[in-house]
């Protein structure tokens, strides 16, 4: 079916100048942009929408990084696009991640892994309703 999927470049891949290119294997890969915007989330921002891995070892790592500069925050509309989304973008660990993908070409570290995929349908509608009112999804 035809769903939805939230997706973050992250302050990695925007420092870096990647924005563009991103967003180009996002359009090559047929998913449809249905919100987009460049926004910086606060500390409080970065600790809860990433509250669920707030017991992990990495998660002021983390929640520092997410907050350090700007993001793009997107919604992608495609036929099967969590999963789709996340073979596009490839493995957290950019050393695991296979040619082709959105993290082979990107992303630097584990840590900082240039772009964000939700993982279910429901954190998909969770996370962009985190980011975009009504009004900003098309
Ligand atoms: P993502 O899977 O988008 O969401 C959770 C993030 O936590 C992950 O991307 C990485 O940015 C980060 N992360 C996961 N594992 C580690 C780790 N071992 N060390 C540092 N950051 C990590």
């Amino acid at each position: 079916a035809t769903n939805r999927t939230f997706t973050m470049i992250k302050p990695d891949a925007v420092e870096n100048g990647h924005i563009g290119g991103i967003l180009n294997m996002i359009t090559e890969a047929g998913f449809k942009i249905i919100a987009l915007k460049l926004t910086q989330l606060t500390v409080a921002d970065a600790k809860a929408f990433y509250e669920v891995h707030a017991a992990r070892p990495f998660y002021g790592e983390l929640v520092e990084f997410m907050s350090r500069g700007p993001i793009v925050a997107a919604i992608l509309e495609k036929e099967n696009a969590i999963a789709d989304f996340r073979t596009l973008i490839g493995a957290t660990n950019p050393a695991d991640a296979a040619e082709g993908t959105i993290r082979k070409k990107y992303a630097t570290s584990m840590g900082e892994n240039a772009v964000h995929g939700s993982d279910s349908d429901e954190n998909a509608g969770i996370e962009s309703a985190f980011h975009f009112a009504g009004r900003e999804q098309f």
